[in-house]
């Protein structure tokens, strides 16, 4: 493992303005801290992890706090000079050592040569599996099912912790609504609902019961906040977010992940209404702290504090290291502006020594949670034994099937079981280890994973011939920031003519196949972080080879393997099955011959609505209905304003009814549940799963309320013609929410439609009314 080639950049300036309104905002709905995150986050031997690090500041001198302030990016090749670092006190935690001997053995020097024998944290990003790779985080929104999340992260923090790694900088929990961004992949997509759900889930997992679980690792909510909502999609960039899409939109699944007992926070990398997240006091001291409660660890992003000055926020180092640290930074990543610049800063008088005790006092006490005093060290010869085990192999494939979502199936194309003697396999992700791990896989081993070539073979042959071919190839101009770590096959056709038998000969294979599964879509590199696109197209010339091979006339299946939506209307309308993979992970090439071959039926579902074409972004299904409601799908002249595949959409090669929806009261008390129940049905023979969503709406109410806003779901699984009655608990305090005129959070009494179905466009209705 290399270090990180480039550190990221903010290039944008701000002026330092001060957020006002939110300070005072409370309210019932934003519980200040729950009764949960008490019992979760804080181990029984609370008061004795307080003595312990209350005596242990006391000893620190101001130098040895400061260090416990800084984060080290280190590579895992050893560094010795470090170890220098490490004794004098001046690191508190290193980010991406993933070799586990090298990680016990800087833990020695920190516990058996440093003055105060202070144990070290080390992070990395586990955003979806350590070694063994899972589905990219939107893909695991598209389970809609929690438990789907949490499985995997308690998978992804037992390699971690295995190897020394105890700390991840996940859960991602940036809504976005704009597939131009390529940070779009490590989150749960464009609704607050699902995405707290999402992110409640992932906590779980990472952390288990509480902080310091064995086998388990600290989790990191970020990035805190609106990183999502970057100008165009475009990474890194401002976001200018009203208060109300901030409270309604964004701010909800950072709340969820802290009543779940998250233990630390990552500022974000940009500009927030004109000031750096980094250095915002409103988000970082008034909502966190204040109003939430938060009681973990802050850490600011790669480089964000000395970035301050990049913005126009801080005028130098020093102020910067100032400005975040009185936000409430606690722990500075990469840069190293608060070892450099705070000893003399608190001199000074700019920082208050209180101050940076109750920054040191949060790691401390997470360290001592995470139970590193008493127990530092890991079991190196048995690491490897740990890592990509037949379990976690079963656990990714698993989660991969479950992850998928099927978009089209005309006339039943789909499952192939059994039908086709030869099955043509095209496209060159289709044969890429390295490509199926999706961006943020940089522990994991592309030898590890199966290709959906491979897994094609595995489940198809001998009983069918399958062939292959590239057809095209794709490539990145603009260098990724992973570069150095792990790399998609390069390109290999030199000329054009080269390129164009290359083309023909995928043709000539699809006519001669009786079908053809065409893998297309995004290498690795092309989404992530700065993996912002300006256009949805399939990259290089697979649409021409997508429309080549349907001209054929020969059935041909569609498999995506990509990190946003993509442009596929055309595809849509031409090409009969299409299954959207993601990036599936480790197992990723099993689990979709598992899928394509019937043996497990697809039952994901969209977390984003899927745009027709770039030109419609952002397309949100939860908008604010306004002037001729009627003419909502027709606000382009020049084109529909409905997306190609609405929020929540998928399909299943089995079909479903639902019906006979019922509320058990016409109205309900704030603070209340509202049970909802509609009878599901299996229409098909075949055992399957469905999603029932549920959807509100505010007829009216101090604010203008979106149209639809999901407030419910869960994903059942019904045998072959088996009819259910599926009850959801409508929880009234959702229905809460923040108001632009009275500045507070809360539940406003009256009347609500509800709708239940299968996508946001479900049509099932009731109505009911809200009671104070
Ligand atoms: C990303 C974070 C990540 C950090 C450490 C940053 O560039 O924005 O999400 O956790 O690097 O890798």
């Amino acid at each position: 493992m290399r270090l990180r080639a480039v550190p990221a950049l903010l290039m944008f300036s701000a002026i330092a303005t001060i957020l006002g309104v939110a300070s005072t905002c409370t309210s019932a709905g934003w519980s200040r801290v729950s009764a949960h995150q008490e019992t979760k986050s804080i181990p029984s031997s609370d008061a004795e992890a307080r003595a312990f690090v209350t005596d242990l500041l006391k000893k620190m001198t101001l130098e040895e706090k400061v260090g416990q302030m800084s984060q080290v990016p280190l590579n895992s090749t050893p560094d010795r000079p470090v170890d220098e670092m490490i004794r004098k006190g001046q690191v508190g935690s290193f980010l991406f050592i993933t070799d586990a001997a090298e990680i016990n053995r800087l833990q020695h020097v920190a516990v058996e040569q440093g003055r105060l024998h202070i144990p070290l944290l080390f992070g990395f990003d586990v955003i979806h599996g350590f070694r063994t790779i899972y589905p990219v985080p939107l893909a695991m929104a598209a389970s809609w099912d929690p438990s789907v999340a949490e499985r995997a992260q308690t998978m992804a923090a037992k390699e971690a912790r295995a190897t020394g790694v105890q700390w991840t900088f996940a859960p991602m929990v940036d809504i976005a609504r704009d597939a131009r961004w390529g940070r779009i992949m490590e989150g749960a997509g464009e609704d607050p609902f699902l995405g707290s759900r999402m992110a409640e889930a992932q906590v779980r997992g990472f952390q288990g019961a509480h902080l310091g679980s064995p086998e388990h690792i600290l989790a990191c909510v970020k990035h805190f906040a609106g990183y999502g909502a970057a100008l165009g999609g475009r990474d890194y960039e401002e976001s200018n977010i009203s208060d109300e899409q901030l409270w309604n939109v964004y701010l909800p699944p950072f709340h969820a992940a802290i009543e779940a007992g998250v233990g630390s926070v990552m500022s974000a990398y940009m500009d927030l209404n004109g000031v750096p997240a980094t250095g915002n006091q409103f988000l970082l001291h008034d909502v966190l702290r204040d109003d939430w409660k938060f009681k973990g660890m802050v850490v600011s992003d790669w480089n964000s504090v000395s970035s301050l000055t990049t913005h126009g926020f801080a005028r130098d180092d020093e102020a910067a290291a100032v400005q975040a640290v009185n936000a409430g930074v606690d722990m500075e990543m990469t840069s190293h502006s608060f070892r450099d610049e705070l000893p003399a800063a608190v001199g000074k008088g700019f920082v208050t020594e209180a101050t940076i005790n109750a920054a040191v006092e949060d790691i401390l006490m997470t360290k001592y949670r995470m139970g590193l005093f008493k127990d530092p060290y890991i079991d190196v010869p048995h690491v490897a034994s740990q890592l990509v085990t037949p379990e976690q192999r079963e656990a990714t494939r698993e989660t991969a099937a479950r992850t998928a979502v099927l978009l089209r199936n005309e006339g039943n194309l789909l499952p192939l079981r059994g039908k086709y003697k030869s099955i043509a396999v095209i496209g060159m992700l289709a044969d890429s280890k390295a490509d199926i791990m999706g961006s943020w896989s940089l522990a994991g081993h592309p030898e590890d994973s199966i290709t959906v070539l491979e897994g094609m073979r595995k489940r198809f042959s001998p009983g069918a011939q399958i062939t292959y071919t590239k057809g095209v190839e794709i490539e990145r101009e603009q260098p990724s920031i992973f570069d150095d770590q792990f790399v998609s096959p390069k390109p290999t056709l030199k000329t054009e003519a080269e390129r164009d038998a290359e083309f023909h000969h995928a043709i000539d294979l699809v006519r001669q196949s009786d079908v053809s599964v065409l893998v297309l879509g995004e290498l690795q590199s092309m989404s992530g972080e700065r993996a912002s696109r300006s256009s949805l197209a399939l990259p290089g010339k697979q649409e021409e080879l997508l429309e080549a091979a349907v001209a054929t006339g020969k059935p041909v299946v569609l498999v995506l393997l990509n990190g946003r939506p993509l442009n596929i209307t055309w595809a849509s309308e031409h090409v009969p099955a299409i299954l959207e993979a993601w990036y599936p992970g480790t197992e990723g090439g099993d689990a979709i011959a598992d899928l394509l071959s019937g043996d497990v039926n697809p039952g994901g579902k969209l977390p984003i609505a899927w745009p027709r074409s770039v030109g419609q972004i952002p397309i949100n299904y939860a908008r604010n209905l306004t002037q001729i409601p009627e003419a909502l799908d027709t606000r382009y002249w020049d084109g529909t304003s409905a997306p190609l595949y609405p929020f929540g959409y998928g399909l299943s090669y089995s079909s479903f009814t639902m019906g006979n929806l019922k509320l058990a009261e016409p109205s309900v008390h704030a603070g209340s549940m509202l049970k909802v129940s509609v009878d599901v049905e299996n229409t098909s023979s075949r055992d399957g799963d469905e999603v029932v969503e549920l959807y509100t709406h505010q007829r009216a109410g101090s604010a203008s309320r979106p149209v639809r806003e999901l407030k419910g779901f869960e994903r059942v699984t019904l045998r072959a013609h088996e009819k259910r009655a599926v009850m959801l608990m409508l929880n009234t305090k959702d229905l809460g929410f923040w108001s632009p005129q009275t500045h507070h959070w809360g539940l406003e009494p009256g009347m609500f439609d509800l709708w239940v179905g299968s996508d946001e466009s479900a049509g099932d209705h009731a109505s009911f009314e809200l009671l104070p």
